[in-house]
């Protein structure tokens, strides 16, 4: 394994799912931070039982990392501000946006997902991956996609992998030291949407209102018709 920060890393060359591979190794690691990337993925999982297609030159990866199950409102939140914190490092001027509840937006365009799955001995799987060459063209995407490459923000997926690492791990401490109070502001002040109508599509059902915050957990806070409402998992659309 190679090392990046404590970070105990392996890049493989083609898996089913990286979140696959790190399932393996919670089963045999009892402590310690795991990443493990692949150049390619054949059976990538996305969100609520969609798939992620492998594209060859796009980030796959997952971090093992042991978070308390009360934690995990405020861990997610890290996950997606630290994706944002390491591309804004890298490229000052990229117009990135937040999208509740974890993805990231380019000029509008969704380029990057994470997908979270639990591991054995209390290690949370933190699957992400990030269109940093191309993005899929299906006719069948719930929402328009783009590529770093294709909108001229050229990297590869061994430096962002590496630079995500760095963001992450100062997000944890910064979270350590203060707090979810601050990770919230600072994710809420690049989040797109803010007191602009949404419709959020449910698990049971769609329900339009005003996206007026996101509060102490981690829910979505809706301003509907009927009054407010906190949401804890949808699909997000802008209107
Ligand atoms: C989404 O639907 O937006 C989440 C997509 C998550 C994709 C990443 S790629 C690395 C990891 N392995 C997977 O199978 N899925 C996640």
């Amino acid at each position: 394994m190679l090392k990046v920060n404590d970070w105990n890393w392996t890049d493989l060359p083609e898996v089913t799912s990286t979140n696959d591979e790190a399932l393996i190794l919670s089963h045999q690691e009892k402590e310690g931070k795991y990443v493990v990337s692949a150049e390619m993925q054949n059976a990538g999982r996305g969100r609520r039982g969609r798939s992620w297609l492998g594209i060859k030159g796009n980030l796959f990866m997952s971090l093992l990392l042991q978070c308390p199950l009360e934690k995990l409102g405020d861990v997610v939140f890290i996950i997606s501000l630290s994706l944002f914190d390491a591309l804004k490092k890298m490229f000052p001027q990229i117009p990135l946006q937040l999208k509740w509840p974890n993805d990231i937006l380019l000029n509008g365009h969704k380029i990057s997902g994470i997908l979270l799955e639990k591991g054995e001995n209390d290690y949370l799987i933190i699957g992400i991956g990030v269109n940093v060459k191309a993005a899929p063209k299906s006719e069948n995407l719930l929402y328009t996609v783009d590529s770093l490459a294709d909108c001229g923000f050229i990297t590869d997926r061994i430096s962002l992998l590496k630079a995500y690492l760095q963001a992450f791990d100062e997000n944890l401490a910064l979270w350590n030291e203060q707090g979810f109070e601050v990770i919230r502001k600072r994710w809420l002040e690049n989040a797109k949407g803010l007191n602009a109508p949404i419709e959020v599509h449910g698990v049971k059902e769609n329900k339009n209102g005003i996206f007026r915050d996101i509060d102490e957990t981690g829910a979505l806070v809706l301003e509907t018709a009927d009054g407010v409402e906190k949401i804890y998992a949808g699909d997000i659309f802008y209107l």
